[in-house]
């Protein structure tokens, strides 16, 4: 006889009323952080797979869960700014400003870490990245549950981040206890991290607060962190063991960037052509802006006019391609203004920095 390993019945899924959360079906989830589980719930960039942050065992749970390198450090989560004089050893002023500004919302920073946090949370380091989701469900749970939350994005490490309750089940199923459903995310990128043990402070992530954004508040930023195309080739050419595999689908993909858009959505129709010739499967991630492209399947991500819609469905697209069976995923790339800096980003991981500019 077949026994599973995990009870037939997990994950429970609880849907949220993301405007006025249910303190009753929030306390189950917070019971559940308590007592050292794992608990998916929405925030404003991506699904996180939450544990409690100062509890080793339930912190070492989401490494195995996601299959996440134990050196991946996790973001810490808060619903109060006081809580960050306890997870930090010192706070400089400039991260005051900083939360005071732009939280809660879709910036981390790091930080120098106290006694308190574990160096499971932190994967070994001596600093702790620390967040306040702008998300009513968010905030509810971490308030509820009376600690911190650690918390990477909720999917199977490599894989795109999920931005809805249907892509977590499909990576982690079982290996979470409870998901609480809030429909799609509303930034769909992950939020920017920031190292403020730095000076100037540096980026080590574009996410859904704008390098622009930070630079005006700070007058410098080094986005020195934020690598660039050719660096990111670079470095996949000295280190091709070491390349972690981000963001990416089963597929494989191809990103076509340009300062003329004529030019991409040529090459774009063009390399389509190649692959179905080849008798591959092709999928297009299209803008609104774009022409009706002859392909398999073509998914119309936004509008180059507003970045923002295109961040929201960039992750459940690519993994859409995925369940549709797609050999080559061709995208069109965005300039890498605002947000477009991170949808660039995670496109070219995803697409393992095949990038052909035209
Ligand atoms: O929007 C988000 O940030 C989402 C939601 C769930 O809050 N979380 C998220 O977590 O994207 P994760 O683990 O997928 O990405 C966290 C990133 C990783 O690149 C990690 O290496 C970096 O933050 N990070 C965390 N702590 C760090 C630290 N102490 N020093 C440097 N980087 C750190
Ligand atoms: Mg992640």
């Amino acid at each position: 006889m077949l026994i599973s390993k995990e009870p037939a019945f997990k994950p429970v899924i609880i849907e949220v009323d993301i405007e006025r959360p249910e303190i009753d079906k929030i306390r189950i989830a917070a019971d559940v952080i308590r007592n050292g589980g794992l608990v998916a719930f929405p925030t404003e960039t991506v699904y996180g797979l939450g544990a409690n942050a100062l509890n080793p065992k339930a912190v070492a749970r989401i490494f195995r869960a996601k299959n996440r390198p134990v050196d991946n450090p996790i973001i810490v989560h808060v619903a109060d700014k006081e809580e960050v004089y306890k997870l930090a050893e010192d706070v400089p002023v400039i991260a005051e400003d900083l939360m005071d500004f732009f939280w809660s919302g879709p910036l981390t920073i790091i930080l120098k870490k106290s006694e308190i946090v574990p160096y499971v949370t932190t994967g070994g380091l001596d600093t702790v990245a620390i967040r306040m989701p702008d998300h009513g469900v968010s905030l509810a749970l971490i308030t509820e549950s009376g600690v911190p939350i650690a918390a990477p994005s909720a999917n199977t490490a490599g894989k795109p981040s999920p931005t809805n309750a249907k892509h977590i089940i499909k990576d982690l199923g079982a290996k979470v206890d409870i998901i609480l459903d809030g429909g799609s995310t509303r930034v769909g990128v992950e939020s920017t991290v920031l190292d403020l043990t730095a000076s100037p402070p540096k980026i080590l992530r574009p996410g859904g607060t704008t390098s622009e954004e930070l630079m005006e508040f700070l007058g410098t930023v080094d986005v020195a962190g934020v690598k660039t195309e050719q660096e990111m080739r670079m470095e996949v050419a000295l280190s091709p063991g070491m390349k972690h595999k981000h963001y990416a689908p089963n597929s494989d993909m191809i990103v076509v960037e340009g300062d003329d858009f004529d030019m991409v959505v040529q090459k774009v129709q063009e390399l389509a052509y190649d692959h179905r010739k080849e008798g591959k499967k092709v999928g297009i991630m299209a803008t609104s802006e774009s022409p009706a492209y002859d392909a398999d399947i073509v998914k119309v991500a936004g509008s180059r006019a507003d970045l923002r819609t295109i961040a929201k469905n960039l992750f459940k697209i690519l993994r859409g391609f995925d369940d549709q069976g797609v050999d080559i995923i061709l995208v069109e790339g965005v300039e890498t203004k605002g947000i477009g800096l991170a949808i660039m980003d995670r496109l070219e991981r995803a697409a393992g920095h095949r990038i052909i500019r035209v």
